[in-house]
């Protein structure tokens, strides 16, 4: 029951959302601002004749990947590979990380004999930075699994190039780096040009949206230019100063408590990926220990953290209505293997009222932003995998969206099909069109 949200309290949410943004982009309250609302420095979306060939790394999300792109008018070719990135380097020195990205580069170079070219690079990289330019981003802090020292406070750029000059066999030449919600909105955005949000709900969560220059008192760019400025938000920090405990429950502090941010990112420990299995199993433990589900079962593995995976969360919630043989082979995994139908029917709620708190929270984020834009129509490009992955989250976002919108604001939400290494590219393209039109 306390992780179902009324009307009434996603309301609630949504209006002190709005003030936690304004808050963001104001100059004299920024500092102290949970939601840092960055300016990206991309002020410009594509107009979908943007060409050339590009190199782009994206890191942050469940994999990192090296990309090739090319792109002509309106046309589109993207060749990537998939490098792992082991655990301790997510949480060892930020050399090491710069150095393994570097390599990955290098091999992904060779492999595909581009040496002799002097590619442009767009490099996403999704966590808070707060930006100085499109190619100077600071790290605010880590978020998500990282944790590598020697990186906040420091421009994750200079960083890369000298890790690349420690290696000396490859040459690239830096263009724009930028969050996944800023790739995400580009990607969508070059054939989409109703396109103004960009969204996330994958291992973590976050929004950027377009907002005009004048609302950005946090602006220190050139202002002769386009008036207006994609802020990456950063909504997961939403709630770090005690806004959302009304709507915190036992499990979310239990997470918070034993994660690598113990106090941040709030919002996000409720909503994405990293943390929804986790929240589920928290909330069937408890229905065991209060002799409610599994009766004479074995729940060691069900009682061990990490082990409901989020996307045992996606699979259950996909078992046609009355059949439950996807929610059976996960508890099997679990060695569960005796569960009653009872028991299913409780383990897919527990499953549907946490992936709705999560679509919720979402949602109305979503909605202040569309309320913010205050356009007619809007479209909204979304990633990550929770979103790609759930069998309703996107119905479930378009409801409670359509509830909190105000009226008359019309939307969608556009999957983005490429992910950010398209949108990468096109920042870099962007920037070199614009530098090309300014001469
Ligand atoms: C991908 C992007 O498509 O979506 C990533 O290319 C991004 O950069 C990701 O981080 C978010 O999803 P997930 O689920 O991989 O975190
Ligand atoms: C985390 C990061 C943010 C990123 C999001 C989605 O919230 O801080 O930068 O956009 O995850 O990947």
């Amino acid at each position: 029951e306390c992780l179902v949200l009324s009307d009434e309290t996603l309301h609630d949410v949504c209006q002190t959302l709005n003030t936690e943004l304004n808050r963001g982009l104001a100059k004299e309250t920024n500092a102290e601002a949970t939601i840092k609302c960055f300016p990206t420095f991309v002020q410009e979306l594509p107009n979908g004749k943007e060409s050339g060939r590009f190199l782009a790394l994206d890191l942050g999300g469940t994999n990192f990947r090296v990309l090739l792109i090319e792109l002509g008018e309106g046309k589109f070719a993207m060749d990537s590979k998939i490098y792992a990135v082991p655990h301790d380097i997510m949480v060892g020195h930020g050399t090491e990380l710069f150095d393994h990205i570097a390599a990955c580069m290098a091999s992904f170079i060779n492999e595909r004999q581009l040496n002799d070219e002097l590619l442009p690079l767009g490099f996403t990289f999704s966590f808070p930075c707060a930006q100085e330019g499109l190619t100077k981003a600071r790290l605010a802090r880590w978020t998500k699994g990282f944790k590598c020292a020697g990186v906040e406070g420091n421009d994750v750029v200079a960083m890369l190039k000298d890790a690349i000059a420690r290696r000396q066999d490859v040459r690239i030449k830096i263009c724009a780096v930028l969050n996944d919600t800023t790739g995400t909105l580009m990607s969508c955005a070059w054939k989409n040009h109703n396109c103004m949000i960009g969204l996330i709900v994958g291992t973590g969560t976050n929004a950027c949206y377009m907002e005009k220059l004048e609302k950005v008192e946090l602006w220190d760019g050139a202002t002769d230019g386009p008036q207006q400025v994609i802020i990456n938000t950063e909504w997961g920090a939403f709630g770090d100063n005690g806004c959302l405990d009304d709507i915190r429950v036992y499990c979310d502090h239990n997470i918070d408590k034993e994660s690598i941010n113990p106090g941040r990112q709030l919002f996000e420990k409720m909503i994405s990926g990293m943390y929804m299995g986790e929240i589920a199993r928290q909330v069937l433990v408890k229905l065991v220990d209060e002799g409610l589900i599994f009766e004479n079962q074995n729940c060691d593995a069900l009682k061990e953290k990490g082990q409901f995976f989020t996307k045992y969360i996606s699979e259950i919630e996909s078992d046609k209505p009355g059949d439950f043989s996807n929610c059976l082979s996960v508890l099997e995994d679990l060695g569960i293997l005796d569960a009653t139908p009872e028991d299913c029917a409780s383990v897919r709620y527990v499953c549907e009222v946490v992936s709705r708190r999560a679509a919720n929270l979402a949602g109305a984020g979503v909605a202040v932003l569309l309320n913010r834009i205050a356009q007619k129509k809007v479209t909204v490009a979304v990633d990550g995998s929770v979103y790609r992955f759930h069998p309703f989250f996107h119905d479930m976002m378009v409801e409670i969206i359509k509830r909190l919108v105000k009226p008359g604001i019309e939307f969608d939400l556009m999957l983005s099909e490429d992910g950010s290494g398209r949108g990468a590219a096109l920042v870099a393209a962007v920037a070199n069109r614009s530098a090309m039109e300014r001469q």
